[in-house]
């Protein structure tokens, strides 16, 4: 059986853990969230948790935000709560919070456990709480591939849309924005990104499929490549 590989390197040294991108994101949550140091804050999904652990920095909370993920990556960061158990499990528990981030995650639940995932995240929200659900824009996607990752990215994303319905279903009351950040890299650390597979569509790729793509990277780009990296940003308030 194929052994099936997991994300480990979505946000290890690449744009999505840079400072520039980190603080525009947390620029961009303040126009979201009155943040104020008595504000409880839950990362579902977290990865190495640059942001909640920025937002700390900057914040001074009184309660550590927490982080939760399925994988406890080399390097997280240490000024936050992280545990490492599966959002399902965790959000069984009766804290609340004021503001609960699921960025980038949602791609990662079936539709029946994304449900759950919404049911529990709404109970688990305090008086005025916000969720905040990060996902890479559906359409016109920029994100630079080859062509076998392109057919990955783009089916992964007819799948989120299916996942934007549900969240419309389940949420109701949800307004969307867009965050955009100017992403300006070197084709040689972007082809060291596809190497490590930042991102799901190159997980269940053979070796020779990557090493494939990346000379065709090689010669479709030059040597520095420039994109706007565009997540819908879903809103919902108690
Ligand atoms: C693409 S990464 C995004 C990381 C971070 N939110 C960011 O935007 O930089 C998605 C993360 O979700 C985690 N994840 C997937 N399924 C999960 C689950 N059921 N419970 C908790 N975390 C999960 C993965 O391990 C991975 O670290």
């Amino acid at each position: 059986m194929k052994k099936s590989r997991k994300l480990r390197n979505w946000d290890n040294k690449t744009w999505l853990s840079s400072k520039a991108y980190i603080t525009q994101f947390n620029k961009f949550l303040k126009t979201k969230i009155n943040f104020n140091k008595n504000l409880k804050i839950l990362d579902i999904g977290c990865g190495r948790a640059n942001i909640i652990s920025a937002l700390q920095r900057k914040y001074k909370l009184k309660n550590k935000p927490i982080g939760i993920d399925i994988i406890s990556n080399k390097g997280v960061k240490k000024n936050i709560i992280f545990k490492r158990v599966d959002a399902l499990k965790y959000l069984d528990k009766k804290e609340k919070y004021d503001l609960i981030l699921i960025k980038q995650t949602i791609h990662f639940f079936s539709k029946i456990n994304l449900n759950r995932l919404l049911n529990l995240t709404k109970k688990r929200l305090n008086t005025r709480g916000k969720i905040l659900i990060f996902s890479l824009k559906t359409k016109n996607n920029k994100i630079p591939c080859f062509k076998k990752m392109r057919k990955n990215l783009k089916k992964s994303l007819k799948r989120d849309e299916v996942l934007f319905k549900i969240i419309k279903k389940n949420l109701k009351k949800i307004s969307y924005t867009n965050f955009n950040f100017k992403v300006n890299i070197s084709k040689q650390k972007y082809v060291r990104m596809i190497k490590e597979r930042y991102i799901s569509c190159l997980l269940n790729m053979s070796n020779k499929d990557i090493k494939f793509g990346i000379s065709e990277i090689e010669s479709k780009y030059k040597n520095q490549i420039k994109f706007t990296d565009t997540l819908k940003c879903i809103s919902y308030k108690r």
